[in-house]
């Protein structure tokens, strides 16, 4: 049994911006079925204080003149014990956890993480005497990279993983940054935080954390090449013996078919037909002309350029001149948002946008659609596509990162030997993407296939229980060598 701090700045049910909650709401439960002894750090933002009952304070602390306490609570419908680091200064505010409610970043991100990774070091270091000292600390994302960088200026402390969820996403901030955190100088360097006179807080992950993991095997190789690497592949690449891809499981509990509560009809394989009510529930709801033979492509994404919006605005003029109904949840770039509600107003009948963030409403759609629309530029893992497979709604996604590990295009040789699960969008282009739906139009015109096809969708296994398994094996390989 290992003792191990997760340090994320986001997990459900608390928090939620995009898949890492929902992976940091996810593992830490798993590892604790594993026999693992785990503590989840997370911030204190207010909607994480709304939402928790029992709590007590553990220590108090002050970084940069700013009083913290530590609060030990627990991730609701876990066993799984969660330490808040408050700073009301940092966190209490309303908005989101990056962002003020217009999407603009808040002015003192590097101070307000910079807060949450020093109060992790402390606890990784025993500072603060809580009685409970971990002999791993996972890091996830640029939010919590200062505490592999920290920590590596201790000869005495516990071993450090960093993982990538998203490379795009690298907390930047000009060099005057690094000098108001007080930061300790020989971090200032190329091998360390300096990136292009920047302070980059995950290259404090990616250059100090003892191993890398990141969230699909084909990410983690996609990002040793120039294309994917956002400047980083270099690093990456000195570092690869220590850089693994562990694909991200699901919360099989809360992404099931069978036992949804957010569904008017739940379901199952063996009851795949009654899936469709679905379809007719939503189209009720969202003033849709009703009709369950209507091929529903559904998306529920943030709306940002990776989730290959320009594929699909391109795609739109031909795409809503099928007999087709594309329904997408979502926020993001002002600019998306507008363009797609545009096209939604023109085509009341075979578009819908609803631009916000709804967690009941995701469910539904991936419940009801036929298909789902993941053409990303690239995916570290992607959850969508695998919540799809499992409510039996195949994806449509190009095959980057784990797309490319998840979905098994519907080709003739897959169909005969029962492995096709979705389709593959081989090129990043509007032509492919029209294609491809084209094909899989044609597709669920035969019922026959349609159904294999979902049931290989269906018995797909994305559960936890083998990735957690395999987080425990790097982090036994690390204690061994430390
Ligand atoms: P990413 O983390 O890059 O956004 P993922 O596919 O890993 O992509 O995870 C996205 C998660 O966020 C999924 O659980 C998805 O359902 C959820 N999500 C994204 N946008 C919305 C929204 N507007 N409403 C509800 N859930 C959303
Ligand atoms: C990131 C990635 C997404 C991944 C998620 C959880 O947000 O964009 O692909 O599934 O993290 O690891």
């Amino acid at each position: 049994m290992s003792k191990i701090l997760y340090v994320t700045s986001e997990a459900f049910p608390l928090i939620k911006t995009g898949g890492l909650a929902d992976v940091a709401g996810s593992l830490p439960t798993a590892l604790l079925k594993q026999s693992q002894d785990v503590h989840l750090l997370l911030p204190a933002y207010p909607e994480v204080l709304s939402k928790i009952n029992k709590s007590k304070k553990l220590s108090t602390s002050t970084y940069y003149g700013l009083p913290v306490q530590i609060i030990e609570t627990h991730l609701p419908g876990s066993k799984v014990i969660v330490w808040l680091v408050d700073c009301p200064a940092a966190f209490n505010r309303p908005g989101g956890p990056y962002a003020d409610k217009h999407g603009r970043a808040w002015h003192d991100n590097a101070l307000r993480f910079a807060v949450f990774c020093h109060a992790a070091v402390d606890i990784a270091l025993n500072q603060l005497e809580i009685g409970w000292q971990p002999d791993i600390v996972h890091c996830n994302d640029w939010q919590t990279g200062l505490i592999p960088a920290l920590l590596s200026l201790y000869p005495k402390r516990p071993a450090t993983i960093f993982t990538i969820h998203n490379l795009a996403y690298q907390g930047l901030f000009d060099r005057q940054t690094f000098i108001d955190l007080h930061l300790p100088a020989e971090l200032w360097q190329m091998n360390g935080l300096e990136f292009y006179d920047q302070l980059s807080f995950i290259k404090g992950g990616l250059a100090y954390a003892d191993e890398i993991t990141t969230v699909s095997p084909s990410y983690a190789r996609e990002i040793l090449q120039p294309e994917y690497g956002y400047g980083l592949d270099g690093l990456l690449n000195n570092r690869r013996q220590h850089l693994t891809g562990i694909l991200n499981g699901i919360d099989e509990k809360y992404w099931n078919p069978g036992t949804d509560k957010h569904l008017k009809q739940k379901y199952n394989r063996r009851t795949l037909s009654k899936k469709s009510i679905n379809k007719t529930e939503l189209q009720q709801k969202l003033s849709l002309p009703v009709d369950a033979s209507i091929f529903m492509i559904g998306m529920v994404s943030r709306l940002v350029e990776q989730k290959g919006l320009d594929i699909i605005l391109q795609s739109l003029p031909t795409l809503l001149t099928l007999p087709i109904q594309l329904v997408i949840l979502g926020t993001g770039e002002t600019h998306y948002e507008i363009i797609l509600s545009e096209w939604a107003q023109r085509y009341p009948d075979r578009l819908k946008v609803i631009i916000g963030y709804d967690e009941p409403l995701a469910h539904m759609i991936e419940a009801a659609s036929d298909v789902y629309l993941m053409p990303s530029t690239f995916e570290p893992c992607g959850l969508n596509q695998l919540y799809s497979l499992r409510y039996g709604t195949l994806p449509i996604a190009t095959p980057v990162g784990g797309l490319a590990d998840t979905v098994t295009d519907a080709t003739k040789t897959n169909i005969e030997n029962d492995t096709a699960n979705g389709f593959v969008v081989k090129t990043q282009s509007a032509a492919t993407l029209l294609t491809t739906l084209q094909d899989a139009l044609t597709l669920y015109q035969k019922p026959e296939i349609w159904r294999q096809l979902q049931t290989n969708a269906m018995s797909g296994d994305f559960s936890w229980q083998a990735s957690a398994g395999r987080y425990i094996t790097l982090y036994q390989q690390m204690l061994a060598e430390s």
